[in-house]
């Protein structure tokens, strides 16, 4: 099997959001590989952030990956103008989709990759006849809805579980897994199986963001 590739992708949400652009210009060229979008509702979770105008406006400034995470319902309402905006990646819950097949497909449809969003308590037989048609699962190590809480340490048996359907899958599925993902603890998490590492607070909220990217690689290379 290749050696799975890393990717850190900072989320946003975390960010000096008077000084959005800056931000996500600072933090690419710190090493991040992608940008973290987090979309939240104040209905399907409770906060409320940023739409696709948001999005519009940030696509211009890199060419790196724009990884949208919906945290809305419905979801399908929404997708075609997140694809207008420029995102590459639209992931989205399982709970908040009526059709979950035909969400995967109006993301294809609309021209982006597609990435089904679990929570802590949701079990990955959503999974079971969808995950041939998804190009990422999202692992989520938090209840959504803020940053900066803590990673809830049982969803690395759930990552290692992912892992194992994705390989036996045996087609290229990223598994992503956001919140609480840290210099600290991302080794585990990538032992887990993870390979796509969103992290908010921990490198928007320290003093120099490439010092913490560097970290957070230099653990990453200690996994096998
Ligand atoms: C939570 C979001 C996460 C979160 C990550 O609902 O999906 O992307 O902002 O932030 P940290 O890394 O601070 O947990
Ligand atoms: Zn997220």
């Amino acid at each position: 099997m290749a050696p799975r590739v890393f990717r850190i992708a900072p989320s946003i949400l975390s960010a000096d959001f008077a000084r959005l652009g800056e931000e996500v210009t600072a933090v690419l060229a710190a090493g991040a590989d992608m940008i973290h979008f987090d979309v939240m509702d104040n209905h399907y979770v409770p906060n409320l952030t940023v739409g696709p105008l948001v999005c519009e406006a940030v696509r211009p400034l890199t060419k790196s990956t724009i990884d949208v995470h919906l945290m809305v319902k419905p979801v399908d309402r929404i997708v075609p103008d997140f694809a207008r905006a420029g995102a590459d990646i639209i992931s989205f819950h399982p709970e908040a989709s009526e059709h979950v097949d035909r969400t995967i497909e109006l993301i294809h449809a609309s021209g982006c990759k597609a990435g089904l969003a679990l929570n802590p308590a949701t079990p990955l037989s959503c999974l079971d006849h969808v995950l041939h048609k998804l190009d990422l699962v999202l692992v989520m190590s938090v209840n959504p809805g803020f940053g900066g809480q803590k990673f809830i340490p049982h969803v690395l048996d759930k990552l290692r579980e992912a892992r194992a359907r994705i390989d036996r899958a045996g087609r290229p599925i990223s598994l992503e897994v956001d919140g609480g993902v840290n210099a600290e603890n991302i080794a585990s998490v990538a032992r887990a199986g993870a390979d796509t590492f969103v992290a908010g607070s921990a490198i928007f909220g320290a003093k120099d963001y490439r010092t913490v990217i560097s970290k957070m690689r230099q653990e990453l290379g200690t996994v096998g």
